[in-house]
């Protein structure tokens, strides 16, 4: 009987598994999207159909409206916290436990932290903690949602504003660099749920392309990133990951 041609391609992958001595998982918003949590791009129903990015993610947006900032996020931490990873995380956490694994995420709602995966690389901050506009010291305490939103730094009285890293802002060092060791070590990339359309985070999987890596693009539908992939496991997150993890224990 011929095998439908992704069953072939999922056998494909799950060979590259087996033999993977360091996998890396590149995550975007569509890895979150099965949990309720828009994605940003996607034709009018995405996050962004609603709101004017530069009129909320941006420095200057919060100097000039504080309040309706930290209110947005303040609703994204909700939203986030109510949500809960799906059998995508599961398969990432279950893979780890047979070989390293690095997940390099877009994200900001920390769902594969609360997945368990424990080598974790936030490119673009978390939702969960804010951090001082003055002195970037860190606030780990969790913001009272229903406290007044504006809450300032406990060492030099700063305002706090969401851990997140905005429009015009760099990405935090130490998390660029974890990623980029990553990609450089890694033997196979999954890039999965991501538009490839924010840059320098879409530039990154070229790393592990250039390394050596093999690559598999795990999407509903293909984007520029399928330059760079061996493979294109087309479909949802929460369907492919699991999917693969199944083949694998059949075939253990
Ligand atoms: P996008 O909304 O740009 O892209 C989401 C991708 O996920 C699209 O390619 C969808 O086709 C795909 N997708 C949708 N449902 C999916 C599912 N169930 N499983 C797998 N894939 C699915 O989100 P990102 O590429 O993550 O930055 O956006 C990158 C950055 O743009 C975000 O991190 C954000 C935004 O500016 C910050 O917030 C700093």
């Amino acid at each position: 009987m011929l095998e439908d041609p992704q069953t072939r391609e999922l056998d494909r992958v799950r060979t590259w598994l087996d033999n993977a001595k360091h996998v890396v998982f590149f995550t975007g918003a569509g890895m979150s999207a099965e949990c309720g949590i828009p994605t940003f791009r996607e034709a009018q129903t995405g996050f962004w159909a609603r709101f004017d990015p530069m009129e909320l993610a941006s420095p200057e947006a919060f100097k000039r409206h504080p309040e309706q900032v930290l209110q947005w996020y303040a609703e994204r931490r909700a939203q986030a916290l109510n949500c809960a990873p799906h059998a995508g995380y599961r398969a990432i956490v279950e893979i780890e436990k047979s070989r390293r694994v690095t997940v390099i995420t877009q994200n900001v709602d920390r769902l594969h932290q609360r997945a368990g995966s424990r080598h974790v690389a936030e490119l673009h901050g978390n939702l969960i903690t804010e951090s001082c506009f003055k002195c970037e010291a860190v606030d780990y305490s969790q913001p009272n949602l229903n406290a007044p939103y504006q809450r300032y730094c406990k060492s030099c009285g700063g305002q706090l504003r969401p851990s997140i890293v905005w429009f015009g802002e760099q990405l935090p060092a130490e998390q660029v660099l974890k990623a980029e060791d990553a990609l450089l070590t890694c033997d196979l990339l999954f890039i999965v749920g991501t538009s490839a359309a924010v840059y320098p985070a879409a530039a990154m999987p070229q790393l592990a392309k250039d390394a050596g890596a093999k690559i598999v693009l795990v999407n509903p539908e293909r984007t520029e990133h399928a330059v760079l992939s061996s493979v294109f496991l087309q479909g949802a997150a929460g369907v492919v990951l699991p999917a693969l993890l199944d083949r694998m224990n059949e075939t253990a």
